[in-house]
């Protein structure tokens, strides 16, 4: 499809204007992926597209749901078009058991499960490791209303517990996931970005040694070529296992 001009662009992805639409935006899904800020960083020809066939499903299934997203379409496997946001800055990060940083954070709580699921707020700054913000703050610093944060947490859980319902069917377990909010021209606060598996942590029969996410390749000592095929191949199973949810 046409393309207009680029927006902005990230390490995993391109954002192009709509050629006609001023409401709409198209993002394209790179083969690119990186680790500790950027400090690692390869690429796997054919991760975008199975990146961007990983987020449709996604984001089909969370629009189904009612939830109120960006998403319009994925015409190719690389494209998604978008409604055009205004991003907040932040990661909103659902858990339902702690793993990766929160455990670093408060390793007395192991083997704890939350529920509802616990949302954290991380503020997106790379300079600065991403640090954890707390509602007060991002509201006296003017990042979102207080409004907006209490609605930042609904449907945080919201998402969280839609996909998780959709991981149980295939006997996947959720461990936690990201996702990031924008405001649609009319300031409707919209699910935005990507989900895909980049932002989740997911563990076949609840086993954290038969994950099928990014952590493969975060953990892995040295990155060689017999790596970059294994991540590839999780990425392939999870853009077909997220297929499986259209109904
Ligand atoms: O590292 P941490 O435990 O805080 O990550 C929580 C979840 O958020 C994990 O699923 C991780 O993949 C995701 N995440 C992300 N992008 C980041 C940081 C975390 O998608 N920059």
């Amino acid at each position: 499809m046409e393309l207009g001009h680029v927006l902005s662009e990230g390490k995993t992805k391109i954002v192009y204007a709509h050629p006609t639409d001023p409401d709409l935006a198209i993002l394209f899904h790179k083969d690119g992926i990186t680790a500790g800020d950027g400090a690692r960083r390869h690429v796997i020809a054919g991760k975008g597209a199975l990146a961007g066939q990983t987020t449709a499903n996604v984001f089909r299934l969370l629009n189904r749901a009612g939830i109120a997203t960006h998403f319009v379409d994925a015409p190719e496997p690389t494209l998604t078009v978008v409604r055009r946001c205004v991003m907040i800055p932040l990661e909103v990060v659902m858990r339902r058991v702690p793993a990766g940083s929160y455990l670093r954070r408060h390793p007395e709580a192991a083997g704890q499960r939350f529920d509802p699921p616990l949302v954290e707020f991380f503020l997106k700054d790379d300079a600065r490791h991403d640090p954890q913000i707390t509602p007060d703050e991002i509201v006296t610093q003017g990042i979102a209303t207080p409004a907006e944060v209490e609605q930042m947490i609904t449907t945080g859980q919201e998402v969280f517990t839609t996909l998780e319902a959709a991981w149980a069917t295939l006997d996947v377990t959720l461990v936690d996931l990201k996702i990031e909010f924008g405001r649609a021209s009319d300031g409707t606060l919209l699910v935005a970005d990507v989900i895909d598996n980049d932002s989740w942590r997911i563990w076949p029969g609840g086993d954290p040694n038969r994950m099928l996410d990014k952590q493969v390749y975060r953990n892995a000592q040295v990155v060689d070529e017999d790596v970059l095929a294994d991540v590839y191949a999780r990425y392939a199973q999870v853009a077909e296992l997220t297929g499986r949810w259209e109904v």
